[in-house]
């Protein structure tokens, strides 16, 4: 049974006590025994029973839990630089979008690449990810738009998630964008959603959620309504991406059919925030997204306020949030969502486990939870975020086991 001594501080980001509570403990220790933790605390409580156990050196380091990246576009051909330079010199994305580049310009690249090719590129990502101290990763399909490319995106996710040590959670995001060839006729991609694509990934478990864009470009509240039921009805568990580059009541959308997360909210409404914290639904901010976009951050403090919780996540893909780097995100969230570290902290750890509902399993270093943690070279979680740096993790076991 393991034990890591010499914990300058380890923050627990235990659910209990709001956003803003971490649970630092000072010259701390961990056990665990196999994938679960037995036990954390301060060092000199450390019981008996486990005073002779193998003791890991944590060298001073702080640790926190195993990050959770609760929202990404992993898997996608191509990239998108030819669109950033016209971003930066202030074409706008939806502009881009209209003109079938964006999402669209993707879609052409991912259905042209194969499931190896897409492996293989993924899996690259997956391994820089684990170095920043990630050990979960959700993943959305949505860069196929056809039967065969969606499968093939979520088999992708099913390889990666066998093949690499990192937990792969996967998303059915077939309700993306309407594909071209179904431009002039949008309700029978609906259709195809709706009696095809959602009952063979749900009845082949191909994935535990499904996702819909809400926007002008994109699918309306009524659209989405009639697929997200139909997800439900087939067991799957609801994420939206909302009000991302408009106010849409997607938020509302979100709350009425007890979605899991609500993503993006740049635009979110009054009565949207209201509605989310009378249900529970997870307000996954993406600061990277907001940031190359230029849109204004998500109103984390009116959220918080409310009562919602707020998680924090890249939404790596090719065209609004081309960075993996989820440290990054998270100093965003300090500067520009108005967040604390500690905050922060909480949002890629237990809150992004709550809008994976995973929280009874990750996100939080307690006894009975899964021995995923890593080690950061800093003093505190405020030294952390602001002296950002490259890379400042040094170690990260998953399921108990050292990975990095
Ligand atoms: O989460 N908002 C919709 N989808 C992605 C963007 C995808 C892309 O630009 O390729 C997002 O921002
Ligand atoms: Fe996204």
């Amino acid at each position: 049974m393991p034990v890591l001594t010499n914990i300058g501080i380890l923050y627990t980001c235990a659910y209990e006590g709001g956003q803003a509570e971490a649970h630092p403990i000072k010259n701390a220790a961990i056990v665990w025994e196999k994938d679960k933790i037995e036990w954390v605390g301060r060092e000199t409580d450390l019981p008996d029973q486990y005073q002779h156990e193998e003791a890991v050196d944590a060298n001073g380091g702080m640790v926190i839990p195993g990050l959770v990246e609760c929202h990404t576009h992993l898997a996608f051909g191509g990239w998108r630089a030819d669109e950033y330079e016209l971003r930066s010199l202030g074409r706008p994305y939806i502009e881009i979008a209209k003109a079938g580049g964006g999402i669209l310009s993707t879609v052409r690249a991912t259905r042209a690449a194969s499931e190896d090719e897409l492996v293989e590129k993924s899996l690259g990502h997956l391994q820089e990810m684990k170095k920043l101290g990630i050990t979960t990763v959700e993943c959305k399909s949505g860069y196929g738009l056809n039967k065969d490319d969606e499968i093939k995106l979520l088999n992708v996710y099913r390889r990666l998630d066998v093949m690499q040590p990192l937990d792969i959670i996967s998303t059915f995001l077939g309700a993306h964008m309407v594909p071209p060839e179904y431009a002039d006729k949008r309700a029978d991609y609906i259709t195809l959603l709706i009696k095809e694509m959602i009952p063979y990934v749900a009845d082949n478990q191909l994935a535990q959620f499904c996702d819909i864009f809400i926007e002008e470009t994109a699918f309306t509240i009524d659209e989405a309504y009639t697929i997200l039921s139909n997800a439900l009805d087939y067991g799957l568990m609801l994420k939206l991406h909302v009000d991302q580059l408009s106010a849409g009541g997607g938020a509302e959308l979100a709350a009425e059919l007890g979605a899991v997360s609500a993503d993006h909210l740049e635009y979110v409404s009054e009565k949207g925030i209201l509605s989310m914290a009378n249900t529970g639904v997870v307000a996954v901010s993406l600061p990277l997204a907001s940031f190359y976009l230029r849109q204004p951050a998500i109103p984390a403090r009116k959220l918080i306020e409310a009562g919602v919780d707020v998680a924090v996540s890249t939404d790596f893909n090719p065209g609004s949030a081309p960075s993996y780097h989820l440290p990054y995100a998270m100093t965003l969230a300090c500067t520009l969502q108005h967040m604390s570290p500690a905050e922060v902290l909480k949002g890629a750890t237990i809150n992004a486990a709550k809008a994976l509902s995973m929280h009874g399993d990750i996100g939080s270093l307690e006894a009975g939870k899964r021995a995923d943690f890593a080690i950061i070279d800093a003093p505190s979680v405020n030294q952390w975020l602001y002296n950002f740096r490259g890379n400042q993790c040094t170690a990260v076991w998953k399921d108990g086991i050292q990975i990095v």
